[in-house]
């Protein structure tokens, strides 16, 4: 988590740290500052909450300068507070340090460094880094950073300035996300491509191990070791008001409403002209490869592994292989049964969540082939993966995962007829009717946004609600898991998804009078056994919502109130029946006046175990 930038130009560079932390608040925002060189040296301002306080502070009294690093905080070392907030600093104010990750070692350093006179002020990890360069400091910054990471251990991302050199800007990665911006006259770092986009459409990468040195004429790129990197830059090809708001009040609404054109960026290129097969060209995996595979495992967090859950359904109706689906931060210390034939899928938006990218290493280790879905061309889950599918669902910034969701929902149904073709397990005209009907989703999904004032209403009704419940079988369990999340992330209602049919062993206790409960019941095979758990809930009072599609007429009659779906496939239903749910906690959570985007204790991007 956090987000750092960092600039070394001819501009301001107060404005452009502060416009690029705008764009990465998304990763954290209980503290954020700034350190820029100025006419009397490196001058640091930080402060507790939300970025436009800092902002406030800056504008009363300005730091003039033309370059600088700031940052964006979550904290994990070391409550929010001003004294916590990054830039840290030495005790000599001559060196500072902006900082993405965890430092696991910064004990034993810590109490190293108070040996040799240091004084701390924080409760930070991060101050560790800056003293420690500090410390190793002999007129050379390059050298005393290589230095000082050597004796780190853990996951960090750096921004280093030092009075000593105020021509340079470092900057350093290992495990946490890092890009360079490369301008003309100036450069730029930051945790990712919308921080600098609004200056320059050219990117470097950074690998784990590797660090640049910035000046205002050019970039260098070498290993921690000082051996020079010679790498291709990246031309970022999407615009910037895809990462803006565009008219929308929060990212996350401009992102539900982005879903038809996600469904369709996702699946246009891979369907063959005739609509008739799938195409995943990007995947190396020969016929011979996917008829070895004898298991599945698919590893992700949070809605990357509801997307899994569908995911699990999809694979082995189409293709008959066994699936598991884990959380990434249970699969890697379970001793995963990981043998050369078990493909292992990887989910990640960001493709930079650290219990998913520590999956990723530990299933290759033990042999497995690693195909990933991710939204972030050139991240580390993509750059680490043998193969990769992109969703093109273009930046997601709202905290709230809603186009990544559906379109990993899309990703996989493409996966699965892929595997379908190859193994035979489902005729051709099977797969022409998928295919026909995936084509049909983001005119569907217009049709559910057009109803949007339906959820809204219902959301402020149920917005004064302490729980709730959502339960569903099958696929609509997959589904209810995702729109519990989706509820208690943003409107801090508690609620909780079940399995309809297991709520008789003893969560019914807990169904009283009013209580709402949202039934999904997409899955037509499934409908009459889920009216049955509808009856149980509404004898023991529940209100109830009821989230079927067209024509379902049984549905209907068993529920205080119901949302109608377009007609579609049942395996298909989860990228309709997700999007009312998606709606349901976005409004109620403006109902209750909290701040959509940014979700207290959350953070877009969790780059910590
Ligand atoms: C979703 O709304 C969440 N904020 C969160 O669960 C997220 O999906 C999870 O942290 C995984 O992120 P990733 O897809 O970037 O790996």
């Amino acid at each position: 988590m956090c987000g750092i930038v960092g600039y070394i130009g001819n501009r301001n560079s107060q404005e452009i740290l502060l416009e690029g932390l705008k764009k990465l608040e998304y990763r954290g925002y209980d503290s954020a500052g700034v350190a820029v060189y100025t006419a009397g040296g490196l001058q640091i301002k930080k402060a507790k909450g939300r970025l436009a306080i800092l902002e406030s502070q800056l504008q009363d009294s300005p730091l003039e300068g033309t370059a600088g690093i700031g940052h964006t905080r979550w904290a994990t070392h070391g409550k929010p507070s001003d004294v916590n907030s990054h830039p840290h600093t030495d005790n000599s104010l001559k060196f500072s340090v902006v900082h993405n990750g965890i430092i696991e070692n910064y004990i034993s350093l810590k109490e190293e460094l108070i040996a040799k006179g240091h004084r701390f002020v924080s409760e930070t990890d991060t101050e560790v880094i800056s003293h420690l360069i500090a410390e190793l400091y002999d007129g050379d910054i390059v050298k005393a950073v290589q230095k000082a990471v050597s004796r780190m251990t853990g996951a960090y991302a750096l921004g280093v300035l030092t009075e000593y050199e105020p021509d340079k800007l470092v900057a350093v990665r290992l495990a946490s996300p890092l890009i360079i911006g490369v301008g003309e006259g100036e450069n730029f770092i930051g945790s990712d491509i919308p921080a600098i986009l609004e200056y320059t459409r050219n990117v470097f990468i950074l690998n784990d191990g590797e660090m640049a040195v910035l000046s205002r004429n050019g970039v260098e790129l070498m290993t921690l070791e000082g051996n020079f990197i010679t790498r291709e830059m990246f031309h970022v090809d999407w615009d910037i008001v895809t990462a803006e708001k565009a008219g929308f009040d929060h990212f996350m609404l401009k992102e539900i409403h982005e879903q038809p054109k996600a469904y369709r960026d996702t699946m246009s290129a891979r369907i063959s002209p005739e609509g008739d097969r799938v195409i995943l060209n990007e995947i190396g995996m020969t016929d011979e490869a996917i008829r070895n595979i004898s298991r599945i495992h698919i590893v992700a967090c949070g809605t990357a592994y509801h997307a899994g859950l569908v995911g699990k359904y999809v694979i082995e109706k189409l293709a008959r292989i066994p699936v598991e689906t884990d959380v990434a931060s249970e699969y890697r210390y379970r001793a995963p049964i990981i043998t050369k034939d078990t493909l292992v899928i990887v989910v990640s938006q960001s493709g930079e969540t650290a219990d998913t990218l520590a999956a990723l290493r530990e299933a290759k280790r033990c042999g497995a082939r690693v195909l990933a879905i991710t939204n972030v061309v050139g991240s580390s889950v993509a750059r680490e993966a043998d193969d990769v599918i992109i969703t093109w669902a273009g930046p997601e910034i709202a905290v709230a995962s809603t186009k990544a969701y559906t379109s990993q929902l899309i990703a996989f149904y493409l996966f699965g007829l892929h595997l379908t073709q190859t193994l035979g397990t489902q005729d051709a005209s099977y797969v022409q009717n998928a295919i026909t009907a995936l084509k049909e989703l983001p005119s569907q999904v217009e049709q559910i946004l057009d109803q949007s004032e339906a959820i809204k209403k219902y959301a402020e009704e149920i917005s004064t609600h302490d729980d709730l419940f959502f339960i569903g079988r099958g696929l609509d369990y997959a589904v209810a898991q995702e729109g519990s999340l989706k509820l208690k992330e943003i409107s801090y209602i508690h609620s909780e998804a079940y399995a309809a049919g297991e709520l008789k062993h003893g969560t019914l206790a807990l169904i009283e009078e009013g209580i709402p409960v949202i039934v999904l019941a997409t899955q037509l095979e499934l409908l009459e056994k889920t009216v049955s758990n509808i009856k149980e809930v509404k004898a023991r009072g529940a209100n109830v919502l009821g989230i079927g599609v067209e024509g379902e007429g049984e549905l209907k009659k068993s529920v205080d109130s119901t949302f109608v779906l377009p007609k579609t496939l049942d395996l298909l239903a989860p990228a309709l029946s997700v999007i009312p749910l998606q709606l349901l906690s976005y409004y109620a959570s403006l109902a209750r006046g909290n701040d959509v985007d940014k979700p207290r204790n959350l953070a877009k991007s969790v780059t910590v175990e």
